[in-house]
């Protein structure tokens, strides 16, 4: 692996404990102004001492973030697709030019997947697309697995895709916490963040969060568990105690309530 991929890995994945808390806003590239992200700047603003990495879209980048901020990005180059086109939804391709990324500074960047649809092979194609360009330059690609209607997140499911994204050059997964989620780190040989999903109660959320660790993700890639959340800096701190601290989901519980 070159030195200049190793070196952007080393900004996203933290070298002293090999963990990640990556905070993801780029829902906006299908959602639009999702719920907590009307005004992206000020939500973020508060949140990023706590977060190793930001995942935004480059719209998100260019209009809402500051070029002064001391923060890696992982930029998000996959889409095509809105939550209006349902029976489509996902059918996801190449959004972002390798250029747009490098011009931007990024340190990683993201696409998604989604195995078991129709139009996979799509979605495959144009991911492994962008990892030959983004090898070239040495960025890594984190795959998201994402997960179509009807396909269950089991870990018969997401072990295919994770193992299956890492087989085609992903450098890191982020797929979601199931059942039996060891079985899924275990068969997969790239390190993998979960995505929080859905907003949950911020203390099953921490549980989940420290569940996934304890059965080998290396961190967390969270968007609406923490700007969803009804305090995010307490969730977002709750959720770094976990990543980087090994506080209890009890512990990180208690430093949510504690920020109002
Ligand atoms: C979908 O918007 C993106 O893939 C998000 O980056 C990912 O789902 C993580 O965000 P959340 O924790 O809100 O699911």
């Amino acid at each position: 692996m070159d030195w200049g991929m190793k070196n952007r890995l080393s900004k996203i994945i933290n070298p002293k404990d090999g963990h990640t808390v990556m905070l993801a806003v780029d829902h906006g590239y299908f959602m639009g102004p999702t719920t907590g992200l009307e005004n992206l700047s000020e939500m973020i603003k508060p949140l990023l001492p706590y977060a190793d990495v930001l995942m935004p879209t480059r719209g998100g980048l260019r209009n809402y973030v500051s070029p002064e901020i001391d923060i890696p990005i992982c930029l998000r180059v996959s889409g095509g697709t809105s939550i209006l086109n349902k029976d489509n939804l996902l059918h996801e391709g190449i959004i972002v030019s390798m250029e747009d990324a490098i011009r931007l500074n990024v340190s990683a960047v993201a696409f998604s997947i989604l195995v078991g649809q129709p139009f996979e092979r799509d979605t495959i194609l144009s991911f492994t697309k962008i990892i030959d360009e983004a090898n070239r330059y040495g960025i890594p690609v984190l795959a998201v697995t994402a997960v179509g209607r009807g396909l269950g997140k089991d870990a018969k499911y997401l072990s295919l895709a994770s193992r299956m994204a890492a087989e085609l050059g992903a450098s890191i997964v982020k797929t979601y916490y199931c059942k039996d989620f060891d079985k899924v780190v275990e068969t997969c040989p790239v390190p993998i963040v979960i995505a929080g999903g859905k907003k949950i109660p911020e203390r099953e959320a921490l549980q989940m969060a420290y569940n996934a660790l304890q059965d080998g993700a290396i961190g967390v890639d969270m968007g609406r568990n923490i700007f969803q959340s009804s305090n995010p800096v307490g969730m977002i701190k709750a959720a770094n105690a976990i990543v980087h601290k090994n506080a209890t989901p009890d512990e990180a519980f208690e430093i949510f309530k504690n920020n109002k």
